[in-house]
């Protein structure tokens, strides 16, 4: 039986015009379809913060929060952007600023190691400590488990979320 002749993937390039925010500052941008938002960070906005680790959504480094969410940015176009509010660990403390809460609990409890992976554990952490109410221990579990750490660190990392949460919403 002949079979109907499959049709030509579409053409997947093209540029497009993106306006976003980026920490704050309006960014505008003519990217190609196929540009991730972790390669528009760090390659063409020098936000070099954001981790690329696997590269395939399996690590959480390159966690960026995208209207307050954590998105990661190896899985994100940077054309799904547009219009968005992004914000990248550059975000938190920048300048002379005094260190956010989350900053200070990675900080004081040693929640990072080589601290590849921490700039996304500190997002994930950041839009956790954003909510309006405190999260279960259930959902932070669900949340860290999002982020593969190879250094081991994970019992530090934890603690630091803890703290950052005690401080934010009271023990
Ligand atoms: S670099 Fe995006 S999840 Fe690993
Ligand atoms: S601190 Fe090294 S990979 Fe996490």
């Amino acid at each position: 039986m002949n079979r109907p002749a499959t049709p030509p993937l579409a053409e997947p390039s093209g540029w497009h015009d993106v306006r976003l925010t980026v920490n704050g500052t309006e960014v505008a941008a003519q990217v190609e379809s196929r540009l991730l938002l972790g390669d528009l960070l760090r390659d063409r906005l020098g936000l070099t913060g954001t981790h690329l680790g696997c590269e395939h959504g399996v690590c959480g480094a390159c966690t960026v929060l995208v209207d307050g969410e954590p998105v990661r940015a190896c899985l994100t176009l940077a054309v799904q952007c547009d219009g968005a509010d992004l914000r990248t660990v550059e975000s938190l403390a920048p300048g002379d600023a005094p260190l956010t809460g989350v900053q200070r609990a990675f900080h004081e409890c040693h929640g990072m190691q080589c601290g590849f992976c921490t700039p996304g554990f500190v997002m994930t952490a950041t839009a956790l400590t954003e909510r309006a109410d405190r999260p279960s221990d259930a959902e932070v579990a669900d949340a860290l488990s999002g982020h593969l750490c190879r250094c081991t660190g994970y019992r530090n990392i934890r603690r630091a979320v803890r703290q950052a949460l005690d401080e934010r919403f009271g023990e």
